[in-house]
Parts: structure tokens; C-alpha cells; sequence
């Protein structure tokens, strides 16, 4: 066994000291993070944290500028992405991405083609092996839209399908490739309570029945909580806490980053910190307020954090 997989410990995802900077921001920055087979994994943080940059690096987008991300041993660095898909890594966007002008059906038989063996000449020619694959690859194509709920759109366009449903084909076409790491960038954003009810079940299923693991970057605090087993949360590039749900819900780092409307205090509180970590200061002697620790982040339907701290309640009342 060589030295690369041998470290790589059983771990199906392990990114160390991974980076990436464009100009003077390091969008990622020395990010240590493992994913175990068989887990649902969360990445959360503010808005800008990186958290689809991390995604864009897994997924050969871009290629990490220091460090290393590992998949079942191999790093991906420099790879193609249809290369990375080919190991097993298969992923929806944030914005959702199909061809609007196809069927719900062809948008998830797109996915499949990743796999596809004919080739050029048997497409060009329709040789008797490209429509026995052809054939095989519609039925995979159903059986994924079954899946997801969606069979009895096969034959719509795409586009004519509502917004919770865009993204679950999303997550069918994902599937098609026969993935072992599926990585969903907020696959719960615009959708209402009941979609992102269905959604939870789905993703479930996803690990459940077909094995797969799940990276998942949510906003809605509610899908995280019901879904992840373990949680990493990313700020301004870097890892600031990781954990189990309970854990990363009573993390005053955590619930710092959410509080959009307290970023001075944020910042202050990032340069102290740094300071502290140089030696130039002494560490700060104020204990967190206590209340900060036990109450549990929670996001309304609009992305706001609300922590129900008497504090916030008066900032709250007073605004
Ligand atoms: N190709 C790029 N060139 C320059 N800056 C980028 C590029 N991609 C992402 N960024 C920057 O990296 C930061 C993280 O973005 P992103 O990963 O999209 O955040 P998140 O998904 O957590 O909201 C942002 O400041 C964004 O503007
Ligand atoms: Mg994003």
C-alpha cells in the first residue's frame, strides 16, 4: 500500500491544510476535514464562508493552492472533473443547473452518459450495443426519477417543473452517475416546509436504501439539525468549530458567525482572538455570557439567525 492511502485511514473524504486563494482571499484556508463512508456530513457558515468553493475543489472546479483533499486515498488535485465523477463523486449546484429545453427524463439520462462505453462511434453509427446501452440507460433514467418522486414528469419539460422539484431532479441526475459521495450545495433553498419536509426524507433515503454518503451545505437550520451526523462550520475561509448537531448548536463561535447584525462585534472579537493567539494580548478575562452557550441557534424562513438570548430579545425590541 503506498504512503498516500495508507493515511487516508479509512476515510472516504479527507482534506488537509486545503486552501485556495484568488488574489489576496483565501476562500478556503486550511480546511482539516474527514468524512467517514456511510455518514451525512453538513458544512455551514455565513454567506462568502467558502463553503461552494470547498465544493468547487472536491469536485476539480478549481485545484487547492496548498494542501491536499484525498477521495478513497486518491488526491484530486489537478484532476479533470469528469475524472473525480468517475471515482464517485457527484454533486448538485447551489444555483440549480439543468437544460431547461430537455424532458425531466433526457436531464437525468445526461447524468447517466458520464458511464456511458458505446462512445462516439456507436452514437454516430446507433450501433446495436449503443441502443442496447441507450435502452438501459432510459431505464436506469426511470428508475432514479421513481426515486425522487418524479416519474410522472418523465415526459415534461424541465423547466415546467416547480422549484422543489427542479432540485430534487437535480439530486436524480446526481444519482445517475452511481455515486458514493453525493454533495448537495443547499438543496433546501427556496423551497417551502413541506418540500423541504420531503426533502429530508429523500436525503435520508439517499444514505439509507442506496448507501450513499452525503456532503451537504444548508442554510435551513432545520434540515441540519434533522439530517447531519456530524457538522463542520466554515467563516471567512476557515473551519471555526466541528461537531456533533448538539454540540455545533451550543458553540458561541457558531452562533457568533450566524449573527449577521452583530459583525463588528464578530470582527473585534476575530482580532482578539488572532492577537491572543500571537501573544499580544492577554486572553480575555470576561467570561461568554452564559446564555450564549446553552441556547440553540435557530434560523427563521428568511436565513435569519435568531438566538432567544434576553440580550437579543432587547436588541430585538429595541430595533
Ligand atoms: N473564482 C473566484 N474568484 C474570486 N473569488 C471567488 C471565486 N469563487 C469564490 N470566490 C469568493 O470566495 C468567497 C467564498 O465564496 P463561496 O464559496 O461561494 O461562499 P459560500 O458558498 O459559503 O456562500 C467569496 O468571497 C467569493 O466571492
Ligand atoms: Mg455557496
Amino acid at each position: 500500500m503506498n504512503k498516500v492511502v495508507a493515511e487516508h485511514q479509512g476515510y472516504l473524504m479527507q482534506a488537509t491544510n486545503a486552501t485556495i486563494q484568488f488574489g489576496g482571499l483565501r476562500a478556503v484556508d486550511s480546511v482539516n476535514m474527514n468524512i467517514e463512508a456511510g455518514t451525512i456530513v453538513a458544512l455551514i457558515g455565513p454567506n462568502g464562508a467558502g463553503k461552494t468553493t470547498f465544493f468547487n475543489l472536491l469536485t476539480g472546479i478549481y485545484t487547492p493552492t496548498e494542501g491536499e483533499i484525498l477521495f478513497e486515498g486518491r488526491s484530486v488535485s489537478g484532476k479533470k472533473t469528469h475524472v473525480i465523477a468517475d471515482w464517485g463523486i457527484s454533486r448538485t449546484f447551489q444555483n440549480i443547473r439543468l437544460f431547461k429545453e430537455m424532458t425531466v427524463l433526457e436531464n437525468v439520462m445526461v447524468g447517466r452518459h458520464v458511464r456511458t462505453k458505446s462512445g462516439f462511434f456507436g452514437a454516430t453509427f446507433r450501433t446495436p450495443s449503443f441502443r442496447r446501452e441507450e435502452k438501459q440507460i432510459q431505464e436506469d433514467a426511470e428508475r432514479w426519477l421513481e426515486f425522487v418522486g418524479l416519474i410522472e414528469y418523465a415526459n415534461d419539460l424541465a423547466s415546467n417543473l416547480p422549484y422543489g422539484a427542479q432540485r430534487r431532479l437535480e439530486i436524480a441526475r446526481a444519482l445517475a452517475t452511481e455515486p458514493k459521495l453525493i454533495c448537495l450545495d443547499e438543496p433546501a433553498a427556496g423551497m417551502n416546509e413541506s418540500e423541504s419536509a420531503d426533502l429530508d426524507d429523500l436525503i435520508l433515503r439517499i444514505r439509507d436504501e442506496l448507501n450513499i454518503t452525503v456532503f451537504l451545505i444548508e442554510h435551513d437550520m432545520k434540515v441540519v439539525m434533522n439530517l447531519a451526523e456530524y457538522i463542520y462550520v466554515l467563516d471567512f475561509g476557515k473551519l471555526i468549530a466541528e461537531g456533533l448537531p448538539a454540540e455545533i448548536q451550543s458553540n458561541p463561535a457558531v452562533i457568533e458567525a450566524y449573527l449577521g447584525q452583530d459583525m463588528e462585534a464578530a470582527i473585534k472579537a476575530k482580532r482578539r482572538a488572532l492577537l491572543e493567539a500571537r501573544g499580544e494580548i492577554a486572553p480575555e478575562t470576561t467570561p461568554k455570557p452564559e446564555a450564549a452557550a446553552k441556547d440553540p441557534v435557530m434560523m427563521d424562513s428568511d436565513g435569519v439567525v435568531m438566538v432567544a438570548t434576553e440580550d437579543n430579545k432587547e436588541k430585538n425590541d429595541a430595533a
